[in-house]
């Protein structure tokens, strides 16, 4: 991934952090989802009154992506406020593992400082990801 693209997906997860309904957390998360088409999914993170409902950004990304026909995945983009990056909680690191292998690409980056991101890949934040053995036809 180059630079230019790898800016392009935080800015994109920054425009999306800016939709964010988290009048609970306060905590505003944007996430953008590049696939292997070159086309990029928003999503951002949609608290509720019942809090376990919560939506995280990441995976109303990857929902989009997959409801609109998209399941292969080349990186993903996620910014939030806070001095830190905002790494993938447990549950998306699965739910991303389910469509991308480990090569996959995270960048995380705090919102104030897009321009530092932390790039891992999905091997490095999930190894040994749970798998189902798929029902014979
Ligand atoms: N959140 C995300 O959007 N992504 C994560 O990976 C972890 C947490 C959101 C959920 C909730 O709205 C807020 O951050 C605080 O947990």
């Amino acid at each position: 991934m180059t630079p230019g693209k790898q800016k392009n997906l935080i800015q994109k997860a920054l425009a999306a952090r800016r939709r964010a309904y988290a009048p609970y957390s306060r905590f505003r998360v944007g996430a953008a989802l590049l696939t292997k088409e070159g086309r990029i999914f928003q999503g951002c993170n949609v608290e509720n009154a019942s809090y376990g409902l919560t939506l995280c950004a990441e995976r109303t990304a990857l929902g989009a992506a997959v409801a609109a026909g998209y399941r292969r995945f080349t990186a993903l983009a996620v910014v939030a406020g806070g001095s830190s990056p905002p790494m993938p909680c447990g549950a998306c690191r699965q739910a991303l593992a389910e469509f991308c292998d480990g090569n996959f690409i995270i960048l995380a980056a705090a919102a104030t400082k897009p321009d530092q991101p932390v790039i891992l890949t999905l091997q490095q934040l999930l190894p040994r990801a749970f798998r189902l053995p798929r029902l014979k036809q």
